[in-house]
């Protein structure tokens, strides 16, 4: 169960969240945000979350898994018109709200590239953004965000366990869920409101800036140093002597 009015209660926003539509089970709430927004159901700022979200997608069409009454499965829907050079950082700054938030409760986390969030070498939680774009104008944004709370080793899907970790498993205590995620959209809207910084505040928690870094792209394996993110969000790469721009890959 997650109650609304805690969520609520813990948020500092002007606009994010004021808004909660709470489902108990359901397919994934980037989908549902979907729907909502397709029946002009939606407002500015929305937040779509459930306690059991039972085929959560990830990026490049991955699932997402998330422990049914433990994981946090929201997603933020903002629905004012925005430029495709800002529109680029909010991936960003969803990944950098969500570190913040790590940090704010005592954590030390890590960003990689383009957002997943890192513990311990383990990825805690990550951050599927989808629009709809008409004429090089962003009319509507879903932020999708998934963070391992209170997950413990056995909850996760055999091939997820070595990968994955979750909070409770970096500290043995339980943590409230509406709290994290009333942190989290606290400082997504300022992160929204100060494109300026994003960047600059993103490299301060980057996992591999001018590291070696192994990724997939086209099908093959390269490997490279991480320069840094170009004004696109684009990765930088230096490979072979030169530094190349790269939209999406799955870094290793
Ligand atoms: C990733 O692959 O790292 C992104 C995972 C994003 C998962 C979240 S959970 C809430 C929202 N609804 C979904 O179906 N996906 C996103």
């Amino acid at each position: 169960m997650i109650f609304k009015n805690l969520i609520q209660a813990n948020l500092r926003t002007e606009y994010l969240g004021k808004d909660i539509e709470y489902y108990q089970i359901i397919d994934s709430t980037n989908k549902e945000a979907k729907s909502i927004i397709k029946n002009n159901e939606a407002t500015h700022g929305m937040m779509i979350i459930t306690d059991n979200q039972k085929n959560g997608k990830g990026r490049l069409n991955n699932e997402w898994f998330m422990g049914p009454g433990k994981g946090l499965a929201m997603s933020i829907i903002y629905l004012k018109t925005l430029s495709i050079k800002k529109a680029t950082l909010i991936p960003l700054a969803s990944g950098l709200a969500i570190a913040k938030t790590l940090e704010n409760r005592g954590f030390k986390p890590k960003l990689k590239w383009p957002n997943d969030i890192i513990l311990n070498n383990k990825k805690v939680g990550g951050i599927l953004c989808e629009s709809e774009i008409k004429k090089n104008i962003i009319n509507s944004f879903i932020i999708g965000v998934g963070l391992n709370v209170n997950e413990t080793v056995n909850d996760f899907p055999k091939e997820l366990q070595d990968k994955a970790t979750s909070l409770f498993i970096e500290t043995n205590n339980s943590f409230q869920r509406e709290l994290i995620s009333a942190i989290i959209t606290t400082f997504l809207e300022r992160s929204i409101q100060n494109f300026d910084s994003i960047m600059d505040e993103w490299l301060s928690f980057c996992a591999h800036l001018d590291k070696k870094v192994t990724f997939h792209y086209r099908d093959k394996e390269y490997s490279g140093v991480f320069k840094g993110i170009n004004s696109k969000g684009h990765a930088q790469i230096e490979t072979a002597g030169k530094v190349l721009q790269f939209p999406s890959i799955y870094l290793k």
